[in-house]
């Protein structure tokens, strides 16, 4: 069983100043819901109840809003606007938050390492919240990790396909098929030029990750943009074990970017009007 998901969540999220110049990028709304709240509630459809976020400086939101706001809570107690902070107050009491922070953001690869004290020695998933993954069609993109997670015991990220001029926006892999969407990692590439990418397999915000990734983070030195990055480790990984990329069913929106955090209010709002009618 995987009990914990690690949200990094410490990021300057530049690419969207100058909101984020006081706001946390993943407080950002889909509608009226928080990006994190969305990664949180996919975690816990996926059966983890113990949520570690990553947070930094100026990202204290992300602390308040998976706590009681008793002033809030009491004006608006016994009327109609108490239903819109239900699905707030549900996840609060299903889960556990624990938090920790990243002083200097030095990338993903050391976020996830900061995260140790919290994960212990047990597997566990990443979301990173800014990716926005939606599957109408059935289980979430977590959930479906967490199935291949089970039948072979070791790290496996989420990929899609992505248009080959791209591939320097990502992660990109090399591996074999061993069974439908499901690769053996040969190789991993972050952020390629679309000429020296292996393919157009790009690593999406979704991981399940053994314990011993924190070792072999350890020991990968900085990459692209004098960063450790997470890509760079389970390259490591790879050399040593077996690493899965999992093609998920589902749509991913990158609201990192004003594009993807566009089609994913679209999309959200389409989906809302249509479950009113
Ligand atoms: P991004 O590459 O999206 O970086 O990080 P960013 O800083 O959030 O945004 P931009 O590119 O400046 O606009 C991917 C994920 O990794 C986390 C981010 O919070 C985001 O969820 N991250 C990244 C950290 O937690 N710490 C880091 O040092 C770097």
């Amino acid at each position: 069983m995987i009990k914990k998901c690690l949200f990094p969540a410490a990021g300057y999220g530049t690419r969207f100043l100058p909101v984020t110049k006081a706001t946390p990028k993943e407080m950002l709304p889909i509608l009226t819901k928080p990006l994190i709240q969305y990664g949180v509630e996919e975690a816990s459809d996926a059966g983890m109840d113990i949520m570690a976020i990553i947070t930094g400086r100026g990202k204290r939101a992300l602390v308040e809003h998976f706590d009681i706001s008793y002033e809030l809570e009491h004006q608006i107690k016994g009327t109609s606007k108490e239903e819109l902070l239900r699905t707030t107050r549900d996840i609060m009491d299903k889960c556990t938050f624990t938090f920790t922070r990243q002083t200097e953001m030095l990338g993903l690869g050391h976020a996830i390492l900061k995260g140790e004290p919290l994960i212990g020695n047990e597997p566990f998933g990443v979301i990173l919240a800014d990716d926005l993954c939606s599957n109408d069609e059935g289980e979430n993109v977590l959930a479906q990790m967490v199935k291949i997670y089970d039948r072979y015991k070791c790290c496996v990220v989420a990929i899609q396909e992505v248009p080959k001029e791209e591939t320097y926006k990502y992660g990109v892999i090399d591996g074999k098929e061993i069974e439908d969407d499901v690769f053996i990692v040969s190789n991993m590439v972050e952020k390629p030029d679309p000429a020296d990418a292996p393919s157009n397999l790009a690593i999406i915000g979704r991981y399940i990750l053994t314990p011993d990734i924190f070792r072999t983070i350890e020991e990968t030195k900085p990459g692209k943009n004098g960063e450790l990055q997470i890509t760079d480790a389970l390259m490591n990984h790879a050399k040593k074990g077996m690493v899965l990329a999992y093609k998920f069913k589902g749509k991913r929106f990158d609201c990192g970017s004003v594009d993807g955090f566009v089609q994913a209010t679209n999309h959200f709002y389409a989906k809302m009007k249509k479950e009113e009618k």
